[in-house]
């Protein structure tokens, strides 16, 4: 019998077959050890989406630079401290057949003051927007300091393959320090990793060479690019498919399309409707137009709801991938449910509210985050999905102390 489309393998450039179509994408767990190790929390959680039928699944952002963390409770892998506990996640989330990618991150600049009073970016350009004071001034990388990061990534990445994870993930979109090196804004350098395109692209080209050293030409790799920064003057959609062809050339595996910084965070959907659910696909054209000019499997992330929802993105073209994040925190064994039962109820984002109207303007996406973290916990030891935005912050605060007080994503 011939599968459903969402059911079909996928062969990746590199030789390894994903299982079907259906996308675990990434979300921050909160949930590491305060030395930055994966906790036994992380097993239970990845077990119970590897059971849960996705062909792949994408870690939360690990962190190359344990100086530079994007925000509380991620894992950090930068030496051979925790290998026992990465070893016991990968075999927990491999499970099933399941593919489970590390995603990899250095935040730059996107560090918040709580955590890190030096951060560092391309240039000199604080963070814009009523976010900026959440964060310090960054300094601007020298060229040594640059050297390093690249090996940091190609280092972690390695750990990734010798500890079991099945592929890679380099995070260069949602405006994070690669993301900043490819922006006009944020990037103003004038040395050889800044100007035109080929010259904001160039940590990426590097990171993603020496990572693909490091792990090998049978490995996967994939990148996470923004289709768009939405900030004007930022990276924005035509810049982003010549990224796009640029991996295609160097061999990358899946390119996941995504958008948005913290200080437009298109990556959550539109933000007047909170829930994120508008019906529409965030990003679809644009993946569309990535998959139509490289010869690339493509993820497009963001929106989708439902087994039509899926189904209908396989067949516009819009990827050959389909990932959910928020969805599947909510239902854990989605993908099953999408490739077994077929058309089932949308699943439905809850419209988070702490009750208090001025904490929740203040605090939107603090709020959004803190509450997915609350029900990755709670996953983690069977509970069911509960809690209001108000038990959110207590939880988040309860967790990780003030630093969890800033907005994210
Ligand atoms: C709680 C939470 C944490 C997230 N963490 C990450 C992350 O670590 N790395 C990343 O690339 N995207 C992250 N994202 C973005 C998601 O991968 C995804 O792009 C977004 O939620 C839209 O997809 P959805 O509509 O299916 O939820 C996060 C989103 C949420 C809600």
């Amino acid at each position: 019998m011939t599968p459903t489309p969402v059911a079909a393998p996928l062969e990746l450039p590199c030789g390894t077959t994903l299982k079907n179509r259906l996308v675990k994408s990434s979300t921050s767990e909160g949930l590491a050890t305060p030395s930055g190790g994966p906790s036994n929390q992380h097993l239970d959680l990845y077990r119970r989406w590897a059971h849960g039928g996705s062909g792949l699944v994408v870690t939360g952002g690990v962190m190359v630079d344990s100086e530079h963390r994007g925000e509380p409770g991620s894992v950090v892998v930068t030496d051979d401290r925790h290998l026992d506990m990465l070893r016991s996640w990968a075999t927990a989330g491999t499970v099933n057949d399941t593919h489970l990618w590390m995603q990899l991150n250095h935040p730059g600049k996107q560090s918040p003051r709580s955590m890190n009073k030096y951060p560092v970016a391309p240039s000199a350009v604080p963070m814009a927007g009523r976010i900026g004071r959440y964060f310090a001034d960054p300094r601007e990388l020298t060229i040594s300091d640059i050297d390093l990061i690249v090996w940091r990534f190609a280092y972690t990445a390695l750990i990734a393959r010798e500890t079991g994870f099945t592929g890679v993930q380099i995070q260069a979109g949602h405006g994070y320090l690669i993301n900043q090196f490819l922006s006009p804004a944020d990037n103003l350098r004038t040395d050889e990793y800044g100007g035109d395109l080929e010259g904001r692209m160039r940590l990426l080209v590097e990171v993603y060479r020496a990572v693909r050293k490091k792990v090998g030409d049978d490995f996967p790799v994939s990148v996470r690019i923004n289709a768009s920064d939405g900030v004007p003057g930022g990276f924005g959609e035509e810049e982003s498919l010549q990224v796009a062809q640029k991996l295609a050339e160097l061999g990358v595996d899946v390119i996941e399309v995504s958008g948005g910084t913290y200080a437009t965070p298109l990556m959550l959907g539109d933000e007047v409707d909170a829930t994120g659910d508008t019906g529409e696909i965030f990003f679809g054209d644009q993946a569309r137009r990535v998959r139509e000019a490289v010869d690339v499997p493509v993820l497009v992330t963001g929106g989708f709801r439902c087994a039509s929802d899926v189904e209908k993105g396989l067949e516009d073209g819009l990827g050959d991938l389909i990932g959910m994040a928020r969805p599947m925190v909510l239902i854990p064994e989605l993908a099953n449910d999408i490739i077994v039962h077929g058309d089932r109820e949308r699943v439905r984002l809850p419209r988070l509210t702490t009750h208090i109207e001025s904490l929740d303007e203040h605090s939107e996406s603090l709020v959004g985050i803190s509450w997915y973290e609350m029900q990755m916990d709670r996953i983690t030891d069977g509970r069911a999905i509960g809690g209001d935005g108000l038990a959110a912050l207590w939880f988040a605060a309860k967790r990780h102390g003030v630093r969890a007080m800033f907005p994210r994503r």
